[in-house]
């Protein structure tokens, strides 16, 4: 079977890497001539475990990566993972959804026969109208929402909770059978396949992804409640998540949540129902309680200060907006470096991962204000380096910094406290070494 992915960034490279490894012949498509020019070399243009090592695996055998559309003429199946950022008004944007489509109909033979996949998260209703664009050609179209988490995509590829696959009508077998063959490995493997209509398929992406924010922002709300009354969130949320109706995960209080999907599909999803004039009360509130907690935290570092944080210096630690990425959109610990330089602080950054630093650099380094880069910020690749003299160390990225030499940072440090805004440290062994610990909701 001959596939074409058209877009291969996130979602788009690991579906290429991954059906190619199934053995299929795979091309990725994309008009980003650099990314191209890097991927035909095998080398991979994010970070994400084990990516590396399947591109070397494929590249140029059975998987090829071209600018060109040509190989949809000769493909049985093209599927769409261009992105559908979020508009100003928080609906998604469907410019490149669309102009893909157009662009592919001029290599297609209208008698012959294709499906196209819609992997790109997509409000309802679109998969209908890309059927409509191809009302004269042997096309079907099929809704494929895809639930990757970034650090752990390959992983969730090839361990999927289930195959979501959406179709015009279920009568018509034709599409069906193809893409149970696309997914046979998954089939073998027992996962179970939710075989439904378009409308249907395309909300279960967006019912899941609210879903888990609001479990968030929930936990999060709860967490200002704990943090006044003197209660601890994270022996609440455990015991939460100790009854299997609740389930234990998603419920970490901290800064919340970021990335590429939970804000933009809480607001898409917000907008899907203002069009439909039904009231989306409970999502609504998700979002706000999210935007407001980043707020809720940074004031309750000002406190500490007096409100003063002018001239302060901080050790921001975690610029991605969750660990193992690069990945710094919608990242908390960048909405809390503003915040701080902002109102004057100085602030020093740190992540693990080098490309995240990269990125961070990036987004400063434009700015010519006070807060650029390497005037008010700066970002380092030690650890020590950046608690070395700093008023406080504020945790944004829930990585294990129980592991760091909390011995050696307490010597390095001018001010030895510390406001964990992931719920990461043990708190009792930080306290005992004599910092001043700050959670959130404990
Ligand atoms: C998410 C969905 O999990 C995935 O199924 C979908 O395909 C894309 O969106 P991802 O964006 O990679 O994946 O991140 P995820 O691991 O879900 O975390 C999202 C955000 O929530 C992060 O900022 C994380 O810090 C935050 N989070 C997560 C919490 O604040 N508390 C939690 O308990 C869990």
């Amino acid at each position: 079977m001959r596939i074409s992915v058209l877009g291969v960034g996130y979602v788009g490279l690991i579906l290429s890497v991954s059906l190619a490894d199934f053995g299929f012949e795979v091309t990725g498509i994309d008009i980003d001539n650099k990314k191209i020019d890097k991927l035909k070399r095998g080398k991979s243009v994010l970070h994400e475990d084990g990516l590396n090592k399947l591109l070397e695996k494929h590249v140029n055998k059975n998987l090829t990566f071209t600018t060109s559309y040509e190989s949809v003429t000769s493909s049985d199946i093209i599927f769409l993972c261009v992105g559908t950022p979020q508009n100003k008004n928080g609906e998604a944007n469907l410019n490149f959804l669309f102009s893909a489509a157009d662009k592919i109909k001029a290599y297609l033979d209208r008698k012959e026969y294709k499906v196209i996949v819609i992997k790109s998260t997509v409000p309802v209703g679109t998969n209908r109208k890309i059927k409509e664009l191809f009302s004269d050609y042997n096309i079907d179209v099929v809704s494929n929402p895809e639930f990757l988490r970034e650090g752990i995509a390959l992983q969730d590829f090839f361990n999927p909770k289930r195959i979501v696959l959406g179709f015009e009508s279920l009568k018509n077998k034709r599409p069906i059978i193809l893409m149970e063959e696309v997914y046979n490995y998954f089939k073998e493997k027992d996962v179970p396949f939710i075989i439904t209509k378009w409308e249907t398929a395309e909300l279960i992406k967006y019912a899941s992804n609210a879903f888990l924010a609001t479990k968030i922002s929930y936990v999060n709300e709860l967490s200002k409640l704990a943090d006044k009354v003197g209660a601890d969130i994270k022996i609440i949320s455990h015991s939460m998540g100790l009854d299997p109706r609740i389930g234990n995960k998603f419920l970490n209080a901290g800064i919340g949540y970021g990335g590429s999907c939970f804000p933009k599909d809480v607001r898409a999803l917000i907008r899907q129902f203002e069009d439909n004039r039904v009231e989306p009360t409970l999502i609504k509130a998700t979002d706000k309680v999210n935007e407001e907690q980043i707020i809720w935290f940074f004031n309750k570092i000002k406190e500490y200060f007096n409100n003063n944080i002018n001239q302060k210096t901080f050790a921001v630690l975690g610029l991605a907006f969750k660990p193992n990425t690069d990945d710094l959109r919608e990242s908390r610990g960048i909405k809390l470096i503003d915040l701080l330089l902002k109102e004057g602080a100085i602030v020093k950054g740190f992540d693990y991962v080098e490309k995240a630093r990269e990125n961070a650099i990036n987004i400063y380094k434009s700015d010519k204000s006070e807060a650029s880069y390497g005037y008010n910020l700066y970002i380092l690749d030690n650890i020590y380096e950046t608690v070395k003299d700093v008023d406080g160390i504020v945790i944004t990225t829930e990585y294990n910094f129980n592991k760091e030499d909390w011995e050696k940072i307490k010597k390095l440090i001018k001010n030895k406290v510390v406001f964990d805004g992931r719920n990461t440290l043990d708190a009792g062994k930080i306290k005992k070494l004599g910092f001043e610990y700050y959670g959130v909701g404990r």
